[in-house]
């Protein structure tokens, strides 16, 4: 096989209170990167998106990742990467974690090493790195396995899919302005109180039991999040007044997907779920600012091969 086309999914992280811990995929959008071998032993980017990105390939996501898989199982062989269709930069979904999970899932499709997904991760996680300064796995994780994640522990990686409750609905908005995940994550506290921790872990633990039982008034009472939305909203335009507007449409809750500033809400039918979009939509429209929404199922489906 000398070429292959990945599509790898947006994926919303942090899930209310489980920062750097918790993500879902998203049905779309998400990037499609196109790889094809070359003689030359290096990693080349070919940008055909609408979207600017490094072409260096040290400072590109999707080719240290790539570089990282070699590395790490000791392969040799030059990748030219042509990016076709990409997520906003800095839009809080899970741009970079889709591009690196896109192109090492392709890297081992292409070359046909059949490594099971959880172990591509680890170089995805270093590709995400060049993104962000962190290492964090809850847009990685989903975007390449799909579903939706419990990053349980850094060390070591351990990775747990979470049942999706049957008439559990996202809808996330994104509003079109940037923020640097890099940049936000250095506003979040290095310690917490006591206090703030026990209630980050209860609305963890209750969320993850709403999950399994679909006990969708527990998950509502759950997306509560002490540690990063206090200090991220202020960088969201209305932010405290949209969310308040979703719950009032009758959302099990709402929260800042990732790093912002795109919001998100979860529902328990579709009904709302349409409702709560158009308010979003709305919402942002009024104050001029562009924005996009997204509403659909968790996808059970990760990083995969499309056909032209
Ligand atoms: N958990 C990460 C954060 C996700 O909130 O910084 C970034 O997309």
């Amino acid at each position: 096989m000398d070429q292959i086309r990945i599509f790898a999914p947006a994926s919303i992280s942090n899930v209310g209170p489980g920062f750097d811990l918790m993500g879902f995929a998203l049905e779309k959008p998400g990037d499609v990167i196109s790889l094809k071998k070359n003689n030359l032993k290096s990693i080349r980017i070919y940008n055909k998106s609408d979207m600017p990105i490094p072409v260096d390939p040290e400072k590109n996501v999707a080719a240290v990742a790539i570089h990282a898989f070699l590395k790490e199982f000791h392969l040799e062989q030059g990748i030219d990467l042509f990016f076709e269709q990409k997520i906003k930069p800095g839009s809080g979904i899970g741009s970079s974690a889709a591009s690196a999970c896109a192109a090492v899932f392709g890297a081992n499709e292409l070359m046909e090493t059949m490594l099971p997904l959880a172990q591509l991760i680890p170089a995805a996680l270093k590709g995400e790195f060049i993104a962000s300064g962190s290492i964090h796995a809850d847009n990685i994780a989903p975007s390449m396995l799909g579903g939706l994640i419990l990053v349980r522990s850094y060390e070591p990686l351990d990775i747990i899919q979470i049942p999706i409750p049957e008439s559990l609905y996202y809808v996330v908005v994104h509003p079109d302005i940037v923020i640097k995940t890099a940049e936000s994550r250095k506003i979040i506290a290095e310690q917490l109180s006591l206090k703030k921790a026990l209630e980050q872990c209860g609305n963890i633990a209750g969320l993850v039991t709403g999950f399994t039982t679909s006990d969708y008034e527990l998950i509502g009472r759950s997306l509560k999040d002490v540690i990063a939305e206090p200090v991220r909203a202020p960088f969201i335009p209305g932010y405290l007044e949209l969310k308040h507007k979703i719950e009032q449409t009758g959302a099990l809750g709402a929260s800042i997907s990732g790093s912002g500033p795109s919001v998100f809400a979860l529902c328990d039918d579709m009904e709302t779920a349409v409702k709560v979009s158009e308010l979003m939509q709305f919402f942002f429209e009024r104050i001029n600012i562009e924005c996009e929404t997204y509403l659909s199922k968790i996808s059970p489906l990760g990083a995969r091969v499309i056909h032209q």
